[in-house]
């Protein structure tokens, strides 16, 4: 018996469907995101066991600021929450967190609690926890070409010094490997501004599950598929 079985370093997922979850049980969208959350912390918690490096999850795009501001304040108000108890549970599991985003669109609260949990958890040696919130892949590569031209500008910098290693390092992903595992939620199949640039050599996987009903067996199914694909990288 052969059993292939890919590197896995990295998972990215887009939670998706945390509205619907709610309709289908007529209740109000932010009951969808709570329990949304515990999901969260469930997932984070099993993949750190299972010796997964870094978990980078999507929970609020740059284009999500365009929803009905009951819907924003709801979804802050969760984040504010879990920044304060339920991640420094995680802390405890000897995961780092990261976050990764526009942090100028927050509130000034929520950026100072997500620095101190990033400084309190700098030195944890397991997984990385990643959390995208507030953020936009086409941003984040518009901001990392202004960052390269003002430092060309100023001399700091050559054109001929910009390559992919370089930009990368600009981009907020900075010092963390590419996904090598994209998952999406919900049975939508598009990428919706994440990790654009990161995704290029990803493996893509999308549920029809609701992220309210995601689970750890799913997960695991999942990472059985990962280990059968080939991944070839344009090679033959
Ligand atoms: C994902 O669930 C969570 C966020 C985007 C914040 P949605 O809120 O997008 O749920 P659906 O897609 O409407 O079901
Ligand atoms: C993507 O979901 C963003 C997050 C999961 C945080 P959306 O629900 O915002 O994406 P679209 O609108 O279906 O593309
Ligand atoms: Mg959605």
């Amino acid at each position: 018996m052969s059993e292939k079985k890919n590197n896995l370093e990295h998972i990215a997922i887009i939670m998706d469907g945390n509205g619907r979850w709610a309709q289908k049980r007529n209740l109000p969208r932010s009951a969808g995101h709570k329990k949304g959350a515990e999901v969260v912390k469930e997932i984070a918690k099993e993949a750190n066991n299972r010796g997964i490096r870094y978990l980078t999850l999507y929970a609020f795009s740059t284009e999500n600021w365009n929803r009905p501001k009951e819907e924003v304040d709801t979804l802050m108000g969760l984040l504010r929450q879990y920044l304060k108890s339920d991640f420094s549970e995680l802390h405890k599991n000897n995961i780092r967190i990261r976050v990764i985003g526009e942090r100028s669109m927050l509130d000034k609260d929520i950026v100072a609690q997500i620095a101190k949990l990033e400084n309190d958890t700098a030195q944890n040696s397991g997984m990385v926890l990643c959390l995208a919130i507030s953020y936009g892949s086409r941003l984040e590569i518009v901001q990392a070409a202004k960052k390269i031209a003002a430092l060309v500008k100023k001399g700091d910098m050559s054109e001929s010094d910009v390559d992919i290693k370089l930009f990368s390092d600009m981009l907020y992903t900075k010092d963390i490997p590419d996904p090598d595992l994209l998952i999406r939620t919900s049975g939508e199949q598009r990428i919706s501004n994440f990790l654009l640039w990161q995704s290029a050599y990803s493996e893509l996987f999308f549920s029809p599950t609701l992220w309210p009903d995601f689970t750890v067996r799913e997960l695991d199914d999942i990472i059985n598929q990962f280990n059968s694909r080939e991944r070839r990288y344009g090679k033959v």
